[in-house]
């Protein structure tokens, strides 16, 4: 295998043979293909696409380039959910404990922020103390007494989607369809499951914003999932708007406990309410929808989820303090209140931008030693279809320094649309369809 041919070949739209391509991931991920290289095949890949015979190469090769976990000895079905990345997508700091505390094992391996979009790992480690990068004992160990645990893929699971997850956040080469779906299925496979529920996202703030390349998508993870034994669901979800008001590491994570106390963005708590359902009908195929609905509801209204986050905060070594009082997370030194020029609706809260404007205050990544500042972002305080008079608060930014405040004022403003009610685009539906293997459900 010559790495310049593998690159050369995609570059001209051709389909890289199977061996050719094992050898080119092992050899990157063994250090003698270089990132530059690993780049330009991306990007490569990237305009001419990946096969479906490709696609499997690298799930296969990003699979078995670490542990795959066996978790049969634990005594109930094990259940994870993986999102395919947003703006204020803080879903799964929620979900995980609030599933556990139905009985089922959920053993989360996330991803960091990524291009616009956040990610969990950052996001819990906006928890003083908190630790992502467990051993895969301690892992263990976490998962069996909380009943979920939460890390990134770690050397031993999945390191070449590590290392290719990395690389692509800086070199603009995410959104590549069959890329994203072997990135997400080769952890979650890796994981020893007994179901996954996928949240597809589309819309302007995701990968893949267009609806028809969004179900190709859930289509494919699909695929591989069921084609490898593990029972798969897929939600479409809107992202045409940021998920709740938070954005950004900290207050995201924020906005998740506040969900589970009963309180946060209604948006918020349906997505996490549905996507939990979904998960207790894989723990036990043949459950009434209304019964699972039920259970869900009383583990939230309980208050057994949040308990059980407690836990899990305690476990992974954070300070359980922030469960009660939030503001023990990491907080910016510095706020600045956006308010409305003029009166109107909120027509549009553009997703990427604000995205975009996390990474711009320092909260993302801009190369891949890059450590994100965890406490800034944007409080937001409308949604699309809001109506405001001048001088209402359109968002909070939360900064390093003065200099980030009015970066992010900017962003705010370029971001939040306020008009006439008449020029309002219509929203996205929240959920708008179901794949599974069956087929593709508008709902
Ligand atoms: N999430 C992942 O884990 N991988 C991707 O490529 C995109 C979102």
């Amino acid at each position: 295998m010559i790495p310049s041919r593998v690159i050369e070949q995609k570059r001209d739209g051709g389909a890289i043979d199977g061996k050719a391509l094992a050898a080119f991931l092992a050899a990157y991920l063994e250090g003698s293909v270089p990132d530059y290289q690993m780049a330009a095949f991306l990007m490569a890949a990237f305009h001419q696409g990946l096969d479906a015979e490709e696609t499997e190469v690298f799930v296969h090769t990003m699979l078995h380039s670490g542990t795959v976990l066996d978790l049969g000895h634990l005594p109930g079905p094990r259940i994870d959910k993986h999102s395919t990345g947003g703006v204020g997508d803080k879903v799964s700091i929620a979900l995980a404990p609030l599933v556990a505390a139905l009985g089922i094992y959920v053993p989360m391996m996330s991803g960091r922020g990524l291009a616009h979009t956040g990610g969990t790992l950052d996001k819990l480690e906006a928890i003083p103390g908190f630790r992502t990068d467990l051993s895969l004992d301690e892992f263990q160990r976490v998962l069996g007494e909380v009943g979920c645990a939460m890390i990134g893929q770690t050397a031993e699971i999945a390191p070449l989607d590590g290392r290719l997850y990395a690389l692509r956040d800086v070199t603009a080469t995410v959104p590549i369809r069959p890329l994203i779906a072997a990135s997400i299925m080769s952890k979650k496979l890796a994981e020893g499951l007994t179901g996954l529920v996928l949240d597809v996202k589309v819309g302007a703030g995701a990968f893949i914003p267009e609806e028809h390349r969004a179900i190709e998508l859930a289509q494919t993870m699909v695929e591989i999932g069921v084609g490898r034994g593990l029972p798969t669901v897929a939600l479409l979800t809107a992202m045409d708007r940021p998920l709740g008001y938070a954005i950004g590491n900290a207050l995201e994570t924020a906005e998740a406990i506040l969900c589970l106390s009963g309180e946060g963005p209604e948006d918020l708590r349906v997505i996490v309410q549905l996507q939990a359902v979904e998960m207790v009908r894989l723990a036990e195929p043949g459950l009434a929808e209304q019964a699972a609905v039920s259970r869900v509801e009383a583990a939230l209204d309980s208050g057994a989820a949040l308990a059980r986050l407690a836990r899990l905060v305690e476990a992974q070594g954070g300070d359980t303090g922030v469960i009660d009082s939030p503001e023990r997370l990491v907080t910016a030194p510095e706020r600045l209140d956006v308010v409305a020029a003029g009166a109107g609706t909120v027509l549009a809260v553009a997703p990427k931008m604000l995205g975009q404007g996390v990474v711009a205050l320092g909260g993302g990544r801009r190369n891949m030693d890059q450590k994100p500042d965890l406490s800034v972002g944007f409080q937001m305080h409308v949604q699309p279809g809001d109506e405001v008079s001048a001088g209402d608060l359109l968002a909070t930014v939360h900064a390093r320094d003065a200099e980030g405040a009015n970066t992010g004022e900017h962003v705010v403003r370029r971001a939040v649309t306020v008009g006439d009610v008449e020029q309002a685009p219509e929203l996205r539906q929240l959920v708008s369809h179901r794949v599974d293997e069956r087929g593709v459900v508008p709902l």
